[in-house]
Formats: structure tokens, sequence, C-alpha cells
């Protein structure tokens, strides 16, 4: 044979669907999927969320649904988001017994509980006027401490509510350490903490404002962080492990692939990924163009995301992406 013809075929193991199959190192699974959802407060029809065609604002009564339907998909875990219907400058409704996101924490739980792992976002700015993820000093800076003064009450009545997995996503210095304290006090050491540990400041959060009704204006660059830097993940993630998080969590996804990797490889416990309202838009839009093939997108969106260290990943497809694993 002559000479420039190659010895070495990576091709042969691409050869048929029967060879690729046997040889992907990379499967997705239903189960490690998680679905968030958004439940608001006082209306009686779901509202669609227009950046994020597909995506609706719950009843109370659709979200039981949504869950139920979740559940028979086969999907993992559900993460839920409370819209109330009134905000105020230390988000008080986060912490009412009877709040739009402790409600429908009670219904989903009662309905799917012990066939899905509830979790429940842990933050201010659903509840805020100025939408901050945290309560404001005089100078209108984020307060750390007082904030966290606010998370272990927040933390408290979920976990009162019976959620499985409280899910701290507001990048308060100090926060893990103070829910778990907190949710220790009150007699709920089995309740989970799902801890934001990479937290960009990111633009692909911008569908999320509008799911959420927030009226934030500027940005959150003092608590998330800078786009441009990897290194405190790592540091980020040392301190939250150390302060008793059961599961980490890199936030947005797509673009930080190789933020996710170097998590992946240093944390000693299971590391999700949260693959964001705008990464869901974005491919959401170029589909409704015609300009990709969406589920072959989302599948190769998801598929990355695994690929690149996550365990779990939570999604706004998980249900439909079940359905195609099937
Ligand atoms: C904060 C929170 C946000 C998201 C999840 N939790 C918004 C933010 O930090 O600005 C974004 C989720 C998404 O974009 O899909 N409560």
């Amino acid at each position: 044979m002559s000479a420039e013809f190659p010895s070495v075929r990576p091709r042969r193991l691409r050869s048929t669907p029967a060879m690729r199959r046997l040889v992907a190192e990379t499967r997705l699974h239903p189960a490690e999927l998680v679905l968030p959802v958004f439940v608001r407060e006082g209306i009686t029809e779901p509202k669609p969320i227009t950046s994020m065609p597909g995506v609706v604002q719950h009843t109370r009564d659709t979200l039981r649904r949504a869950a139920v339907e979740a559940v028979e998909a086969g999907v993992g875990g559900l993460m839920l988001f409370g819209v109330p219907e009134v905000q105020d400058a230390t988000g008080t409704e986060g912490t009412n017994p009877e709040g739009i996101l402790q409600l429908a924490i009670r219904d989903v739980v009662s309905e799917v509980g012990d066939q899905v792992v509830v979790m429940s976002d842990l933050c201010l700015d659903e509840y805020t006027d100025h939408g901050h993820c945290g309560v404001l000093a005089a100078d209108g800076s984020v307060d750390n401490d007082a904030t966290l003064e606010r998370y272990a009450e927040m933390a408290v009545v979920q976990a009162d509510a019976g959620v499985h997995l409280v899910g701290p996503s507001g990048m308060m210095d100090g926060q893990v350490a103070v829910i778990r304290r907190a949710l220790d006090a009150a007699g709920h050491q089995d309740t989970g903490i799902l801890a934001y540990t990479a937290k960009y400041a990111s633009a692909f959060f911008g569908p999320f404002r509008e799911a959420v009704g927030s009226s934030l204006k500027g940005d959150r660059k003092t608590y998330q962080q800078d786009p441009a830097n990897a290194r405190e993940s790592l540091r980020e993630l040392a301190q939250d492990v150390a302060e008793g998080a059961d599961l980490v969590m890199v936030k947005p996804a797509m673009s930080y692939l190789d933020v996710l990797r170097q998590i992946a490889d240093a944390s000693p416990v299971p590391v999700s990924a949260y693959q964001v309202s705008g990464e869901y838009a974005m491919v959401e839009a170029a589909a409704a163009n015609g300009w990709i093939d969406r589920e072959r997108t989302i599948l190769e969106t998801l598929t990355s995301i695994r690929r690149a260290g996550a365990e779990q990943i939570l999604t706004y497809w998980a249900v439909e992406a079940a359905g195609m694993l099937r």
C-alpha cells in the first residue's frame, strides 16, 4: 500500500449507527434532567413568556399538572420559581409561609414528591421591588450580611413547605453556611442545598427577567462573577463545599463549559449545570427561523454540557428532551 494512505482510520468507529452507539462516551438520561418551572400568584390561566416560546408562568393548578407530566416523562427533578403579586424592598413575600412559592412547594410535594426531587429557588430578586438578589444598604449597594439573614428565613419556610433541596442563587458570600445552620437549627437536617457555586453576571439571563417579572435596573456585577474569570469559580467551589453544599452548580452552561470542566474535575460532590433562559431563547429563535434543526441542536447542547462534566442539567427542554431520549 502506498505510504500516503493512513493505517489509522478513526472513521471506522463512526461508520454505522450501531457502531456510534456502541462507542458513545456520553449518554443522556431523563433522570439527570431538571425542569425549571414558574408559578405566578393571582392568575387563573397560564401566561406565556414571550421571550421563551413554549414556557409559561403557571397557575397553581397547571403547575401540578406540569409536575405530573414531568414525572411521567421520567425527569429527575423540578426547580420551582415563585412570582408574587406584591414586591417590596426586603422581599417580604419570600418568607411568607403562605407565599406563592411555599404554596407551590406544598402542592408539588404532595402531588409527586415521592417520585421526583423538588427544588426551590432561594433568592430575593423575584420578591424585591428593586429587583436585586438581596436587600439594599443605605447607599444602594446590596448588603451581603443583611441579605444572609433573609436567606436563612427563606430556607426555613421553604423547608417547612417540604422542599427537598433549596437552591441559593444570589451569590452572597457565606450563603451556604448560613442556610445550613438555619435549616439544622429548625430541625431540617434532611433538607439539602444545591448551591449556585459559579454563577456569572450574564446577559443570558435576559428572558428570565420577564419570566419572574423582575424590575431590575442596572446589573448584578457586584455579586455575580465576571465572565472574564475562571479561577474564582474554584474558590467558590471550595467555599461552598466547606460550608455544606450537597450539590454544586455552574450557570449559565454553554458559554462556561471550561468552568464546568474545571469544577467537575475538582468537586467532591455532584455537579449540575443550568442551561439558562437566554440559551433556550437563542436556540428557539434560530429554529423558528428555520436556521437550525431544533431537536438535533437541543440534544447537541445537552450532550455538550454533559460531556463537559455536568451530572445534572437544569433545562427548560427537560420534558421534551426526556421524550426524545426514550
Ligand atoms: C436568581 C436567578 C436567576 C436565574 C435563576 N435564578 C436570575 C439572575 O440571577 O439574574 C436565571 C435563570 C435563567 O435565566 O434561566 N433568582
